[in-house]
């Protein structure tokens, strides 16, 4: 019997760029991070759909066109193009690339507009104020700090308007509710604690809609077609736009599993605007929202290109490669909280884990295979103590690797997979094989065989582990183990034998870079 009931799908976004600048060190981090955790859900045999995107409305980037004397639409079809670049050269494979002025985007904007202000959710009011231009939205004076406006709000400018708002502040109650009910709703669990924080103190409406005769590079009104929409009240609603919200196929999708930002727009955007929104329009809240902390330049100080201490992700691309970059950037931040890239730090991680250990141990494999066994993996031929300790911590690296990815707890796998090349290496060591061929007798080439035997498994357990976050050079590593390369790891174990297989020798995978290269 075919099974014709669609799967829910494990439904990841990230956050969608604005299209008025350049891609940074911080889109690629995100896109990585989601990219790697998609990989991983893949592994483990689960479906999934990745989807990330574009911001491409607002006044900054009306502003940018202008500057750049080009039109809108224009500058943002250029960013799109630089933006899918970076994903296709950081081996990001998302499943949809959602552009908000698409008109499969358009249309469910407007359809949700209409709905709520038909359910009387949105309203038409003058209002003054102060806002804030660099981070799009009304500010209050609560929202300084130590008496000085923060850097992501900038001098706001005095504004007065009549404009169209979204009753916000009615379900302030609701959303506390529903955060306590929801503990591990915002994760990591102190950026929930934020949010609550924020809804201590009341919450406005939030103003939707900006007069065209000030700025039209938005999403009209379906209802007044004197005004557009722009920002949040567009920007967000791309994760149900893209999942086709009002067609069948949403139920495949909705509600998504994760949507992975940056801390910056969690509170109030993701945490805030989006429940309500979502609330009422009677739609089904996300599972979770991911927060992730932000890069920093050495020092602890924010990157920016004035200070001239910005890090350009193909940069390293192009030296260092793809795999390298995303290993670095997921073994060196702890998801969730801030970390520091300095230029020392990705070299010695490079030529440390990556050339020196993981490098080397499969160039020794190989080297030895090649030499003492004909260039085919041998059978283990006996087992003292060394070499079962070896396949017991393969096992058990197996299991609390698969259990940290699951956590988004990649710097903390990626340790123990290190941990273990290192004593792949160590075990080598020990049993110096050289020696061994060199002996000559039965008794040592049993033991060469079981060393070189278990080091290839070991090797292929590695390479399995260290996929979603090296996708291209595991395969490389595998291909040349001569092992299958499956979709899912159902079967991955120390079981899986490899012997016979012919060993293949290539460049050597990550060659050492000097310090100031
Ligand atoms: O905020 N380190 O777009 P955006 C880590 N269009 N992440 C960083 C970072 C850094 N140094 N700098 C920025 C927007 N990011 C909106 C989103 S979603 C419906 C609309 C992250 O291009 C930032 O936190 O300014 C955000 O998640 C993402 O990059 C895009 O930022
Ligand atoms: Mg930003």
């Amino acid at each position: 019997m075919t099974n014709l009931q669609s799967v829910k799908k494990f439904y990841l976004t990230t956050a969608i760029d604005y299209a008025n600048g350049s891609p940074h060190i911080g889109h690629a981090y995100e896109k990585i991070l989601a990219d790697t955790i998609i990989r991983f859900k893949r592994l483990e045999g689960i479906e999934c759909y990745f989807l990330t995107g574009l911001d491409e409305h607002g006044q900054k980037v009306a502003e940018t066109a202008q500057k750049q004397s080009t039109l809108p639409q224009a500058l943002c079809n250029r960013v799109a193009d630089d933006f899918k670049n970076l994903c296709a050269r950081l081996a990001v494979n998302y499943d949809d690339y959602i552009r908000t002025t698409e008109e499969r985007h358009k249309v469910v904007v407007r359809e949700v507009l209409q709905k709520l202000h038909d359910g009387g959710e949105i309203y038409r009011a003058e209002y003054a104020g102060l806002y804030s231009t660099r981070a799009e939205r009304f500010v209050q004076e609560k929202d300084k700090i130590d008496g000085r406006w923060p850097d992501d709000i900038g001098e706001p400018i005095e504004l007065k308007e009549t404009n169209y708002f979204f009753r916000l502040s009615h379900y302030q109650g609701w959303l506390v509710d529903f955060l306590n009910k929801n503990q591990d709703f915002v994760v990591p669990a102190f950026r929930q604690k934020q949010v609550l924080e924020f809804l201590k103190e009341p919450i406005n409406d939030l103003c939707i809609s900006r007069p065209k005769s000030r700025l039209s590079w938005g999403i009209e009104l379906p209802f007044d077609s004197e005004y557009v929409t722009y920002v949040w009240f567009d920007a967000l609603v791309n994760y149900i736009s893209a999942a086709g919200y009002g067609e069948n196929r949403f139920e495949d999708y909705w509600p998504a599993d994760y949507h992975i930002v940056g801390k910056d727009i969690l509170v109030p955007a993701h945490s805030v605007y989006w429940p309500i929104m979502l609330h009422a329009l009677e739609i089904p809240q996300p599972k979770h929202l991911f927060a992730h902390g932000w890069w920093l330049a050495k020092g602890g100080e924010k990157m920016s290109k004035s200070l001239g201490n910005s890090v350009q992700p193909l940069d390293y691309v192009d030296l260092y490669g793809a795999d390298a970059f995303r290993f670095f950037l997921l073994r060196e931040m702890i998801a969730g909280q801030d970390g520091n890239f300095s230029h020392d730090l990705f070299v010695s991680r490079y030529n440390g884990d990556l050339a020196n250990d993981l490098g080397n141990l499969i160039s020794r494999l190989t080297n030895m295979v090649g030499r003492y066994c004909s260039g085919k993996i041998p059978a283990p031929a006996t087992e003292e103590s060394l070499d079962q300790d070896i396949q017991e911590s393969a096992q058990r690296l197996i299991q609390s690797v698969r259990m940290e990815y699951g956590k988004f707890a990649f710097h903390m796998g990626l340790e123990q997979i290190f941990d273990f090349v290192g004593r792949l290496n160590r075990y080598i060591e020990m049993r110096a094989p050289w020696q061994l061929a060199k002996q000559g007798d039965n008794s040592s080439v049993k033991l060469l065989n079981t060393t070189l035997s278990f080091v290839a498994k070991g090797v292929h357990i590695v390479a399995e582990l260290l996929r979603p976050i090296m996708p291209k050079i595991c395969v490389e590593i595998l291909h040349r183990l001569g092992a299958t390369i499956t979709d899912t790891w159902e079967n991955l174990s120390w079981a899986t034998s490899l012997v016979g297989n012919e060993i293949l020798s290539g460049e050597i995978l990550f060659p050492k870079v000097e310090w100031g290269e």
